[in-house]
């Protein structure tokens, strides 16, 4: 290992372990699949591609299609096989890097790969965004600021005029603020907006969750032609596969599932939710997101028991300040039955 930088000895692995269970509510992935007309059309488009050819040089077609479908300029978009590579990217580029205690565990996984210094501000009492907190932590002079928006891994949408303050004290500051997007369909919250007036914000977006595509990957980033560009630049040649293009362009030729999948998500969150409420011992925390926070007596126990009847959640209390609690993905409504009965049984 000598001939690796040394601050990757630190490296720590992705917190995920594959687990096999019959009601599978460990990944915040949709619940269903591709509606069958968009999946054969992918399918067709597959078969038609030259698959000895080389796929775009940075998925321009696919580009062109998130351009056309957000109403955004092309040269503002970057896309990836998965926003984690945009994530990996942006850590890469950084000076260094702020995020909140808890976060999405990735935006710390790429500010170490990179070497940068992370800062973690805790988040505030009932997970409020603590804008005291960020803005003292951006003393230290420009980087990039990752801000969940809902946020993960709590589900909690955090009001806008606090997101627009931190954007604003954060950008004046010369810092790159980082939205991410990924669950801003089951919240109805949309920040392009607030992107569009300031360069120096960038969305984060993917299609692994209300788009239904966890296993095709898929990412894309909006923001100023000079940050999609040079993250863009920063990311391999040929990064997007051609089948992966030609699934991402099939669905965005025919968004409109995407919004029938989150009412019927949304409507079962609220099921959830209500089921949860007359639990002994658990707490859910409300959520924006298609998962729900809960907090138990003992995370190890309440993921064992739930296991125990073929449910597959995932721990959550290696999280500073998450102590007890496990996540669970809004599934199919029988997938939801199974867990509400299995949380009734246990303590
Ligand atoms: C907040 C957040 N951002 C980004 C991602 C990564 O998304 P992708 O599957 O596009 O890499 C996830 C995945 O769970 C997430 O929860």
């Amino acid at each position: 290992m000598d001939a690796f930088k040394p601050h990757l000895a630190s490296l720590a692995p992705y917190p995920y372990r594959r687990v096999d269970a019959r009601v599978k509510l460990d990944q915040n992935e949709s619940p269903e699949e591709l509606p069958p007309a968009v999946k054969e059309r992918a399918l067709r488009r597959l078969a038609d591609l030259s698959w000895n050819r080389y796929p775009d040089l940075h998925g321009e077609e696919v580009r062109a299609a998130v351009a056309r479908y957000t109403g955004w300029a092309p040269e503002g978009v970057a896309v990836a096989p998965g926003s984690n590579f945009l994530i990996l990217a942006l850590g890469q580029a950084a000076r260094r890097v702020v995020d909140t205690s808890p976060s999405f565990a990735y935006y710390e996984g790429a500010a170490r790969l990179s070497g940068v210094d992370h800062r973690a501000v805790k988040l505030g009492a009932g997970f409020s965004l603590p804008v005291g907190g960020l803005l003292a932590a951006l003393g230290g002079g420009p980087g990039v600021l990752f801000l969940a928006q809902p946020h993960a891994p709590t589900g909690t949408l955090f009001p806008a005029d606090q997101v627009a303050a931190v954007v604003a004290a954060a950008t004046r500051d010369g810092w790159l603020v980082v939205l991410d997007e990924a669950y801003h369909q089951f919240a109805g919250s949309d920040l392009r907006a607030l992107a569009r007036g300031n360069p120096s914000v960038v969305l984060l977006r993917t299609f692994s969750k209300a788009w239904c595509l966890g296993g095709v990957r898929g990412g894309y980033l909006l923001g100023s032609p000079e940050v999609a560009g040079k993250i863009q630049s920063m990311l391999p040649p040929f990064l997007v596969p051609a089948h992966t293009a030609a699934v991402l362009l099939s669905a965005l030729e025919s968004p409109g599932y995407v919004e029938d999948l989150v009412a019927r998500v949304v409507a079962e969150r609220g099921r959830l939710l209500a089921g949860l409420a007359g639990h002994p011992t658990w707490k859910a925390h409300p959520s924006a997101t298609n998962f729900v926070l809960v907090r138990t007596p003992d995370a190890r126990a309440a993921y064992d028991g739930l296991l125990a009847r073929g449910i597959l959640v995932r721990r959550q209390d290696h999280y500073p300040g998450l102590d007890g609690c496990i996540r669970v993905t809004v599934g199919s409504p029988p997938e939801n039955d199974a867990l509400l009965a299995a949380a009734a049984s246990l303590r």
